[in-house]
């Protein structure tokens, strides 16, 4: 017979619901630290016509902790579901400015069965920082990502 305590199970449920949140929040903290030239990481999740911000780490928090599908750079990459790379954001009219040092910026769409569920958004100080091999990387990240949310 086994006893089951309701309130010890939904505690132990909560914990593995979540575990989903907490895999985001670790990815972003590790490629935050162990990527120099990643001067801001965060995670956007699509919610209804919005993208909503969910883990980031950085030097400063942004004040685009909303952003409709369609705008921005990060709107944009929601929209056409294709990675974003900005070599110069000055250059970018629909760039969406949140930190004065940002110099370019990657935006990797998290896609599970071809269904956009949010993105990878990574500023960084260097201009023309990310490479293929950065989008080819994110892209493999994204893909993981996409399995657990
Ligand atoms: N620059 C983004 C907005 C998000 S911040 O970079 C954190 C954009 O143009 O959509």
């Amino acid at each position: 017979m086994i006893f089951l305590d309701y309130t010890l199970a939904e505690n132990k449920i909560k914990n593995i619901v979540s575990r989903s949140s907490q895999i985001l929040k670790d990815v972003v903290d590790f490629l935050y630290k162990n990527i120099d030239h990643y001067s801001w990481v965060g995670i956007y999740l699509v919610e209804g016509d919005n993208l909503v911000l969910g883990p980031w780490m950085g030097q400063q928090a942004t004040e685009h902790t909303k952003i409709p599908i369609g705008k921005g750079i990060c709107g944009s990459a929601a929209a056409s579901g294709k990675t974003e790379i900005i070599s110069d954001v000055k250059a970018d009219d629909r760039y969406l400015a949140c930190f004065i040092s940002t110099k370019s910026e990657i935006v990797v769409p998290i896609k599970k069965e071809g269904k956009i569920l949010g993105e990878i958004d990574i500023d960084s100080d260097i201009k023309d920082a990310f490479t293929f091999d950065d989008k080819k990387f994110l892209e493999r990240i994204a893909d993981m990502l996409g399995k657990h949310i």
